[in-house]
């Protein structure tokens, strides 16, 4: 059986700063001089426009896109995510994003789930619909399964949390209780489920969601951003699935991104660094998924 290959980029965050006067009465304020301070010297966006190309080289037809596609989640950042996904699609590339919190920054665009008016909500003829459910899915082989969650949220300012909310929760495990035998499922969701992050930046209810990863084996991947570290984690002794942060795409010191390529028995993940104006593989780990 040919094996999938697939690109994993995280965390890039367009912006467009504005001079708009409303949103000094709202959290958008904070995201925009965040970046005015910050943010802007340390993303580099340009290396976004090789993507493409090299994932059409490289034989890889599916993206996730994990979440923070936007800074304050304004209509002009999301045409800029939009502009730069369809690049990936004028490819043939097939491309899913889930939101992440900078996506439901501000209680307006929460309240309108603005994301949605630019990425759709499910993925082909999937029954769960990610605003409606929390979660969405889609087939690409005999054996694999794509499932994404929305656990994004408007938070107050200095906060950047997420929540697993027992909706999801429920539709997630329906979802996971009428899977065939032999079927695996890659989840890939914004924030990891792990507690260890201070209580502004954690999902709450993230226990909840472990337990599910410790009862459903067929949970092999778990996608994820949110921190900007890039890590690989096999977590499979511990009864849970093998943990991939592909950290900031468009971090100007750590921007990474993870091409994993995947058969019903084995998983190969590759990490791609920017390095003398190009992406570069770096670390390399196999997996066998029996
Ligand atoms: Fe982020
Ligand atoms: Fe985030």
């Amino acid at each position: 059986m040919p094996s999938l290959k697939l690109a994993h980029i995280s965390d890039l965050h367009f912006s467009n700063w504005d001079w708009n006067p409303a949103q000094f009465f709202s959290k958008r304020w904070l995201g925009n001089l965040n970046f005015l301070l910050g943010r802007r010297r340390i993303f580099s966006y340009e290396r976004l426009a090789a993507l493409p190309a090299l994932f059409k080289e490289k034989g890889i037809t599916h993206v996730l896109v994990t979440g923070d596609l936007s800074t304050t989640s304004s209509p002009a950042e999301f045409k800029k995510a939009q502009e730069f996904i369809q690049t990936l699609q004028t490819e043939g590339l097939q491309v899913f994003c889930i939101p992440g919190n900078h996506d439901q920054y501000t209680r307006t665009a929460y309240k309108q789930q603005l994301f949605y008016d630019y990425f759709p909500t499910k993925w082909d003829g999937s029954s769960y619909d990610l605003k409606e459910h929390g979660m969405t899915a889609k087939k690409i082989s005999d054996t694999w399964w794509l499932v994404g969650l929305d656990t994004a949220l408007a938070t107050s300012w200095f906060f950047s949390s997420g929540l697993f909310s027992e909706k999801t929760e429920r539709s997630f495990i329906e979802f996971l209780s009428q899977l065939p035998a032999g079927e695996q499922v890659l989840l890939f969701n914004h924030f990891p489920f792990f507690q260890h992050e201070s209580p502004r930046k954690r999902l709450v209810r993230g226990n909840a969601l472990r337990k599910i990863l410790e009862k459903f084996p067929q949970i092999k991947i778990y996608c994820h951003g949110h921190t900007h570290r890039q890590c690989l984690a096999d977590l499979r002794a511990s009864q849970l699935p093998i943990i991939f942060d592909s950290g900031s795409t468009v971090h100007r010191d750590r921007g990474t991104w993870h091409e994993l390529t995947l058969s019903p028995e084995n998983l190969t993940t590759q990490v791609y660094i920017w390095k003398d104006e190009k992406w570069q593989p770096a670390r390399q780990e196999s997996y066998v998924l029996v």
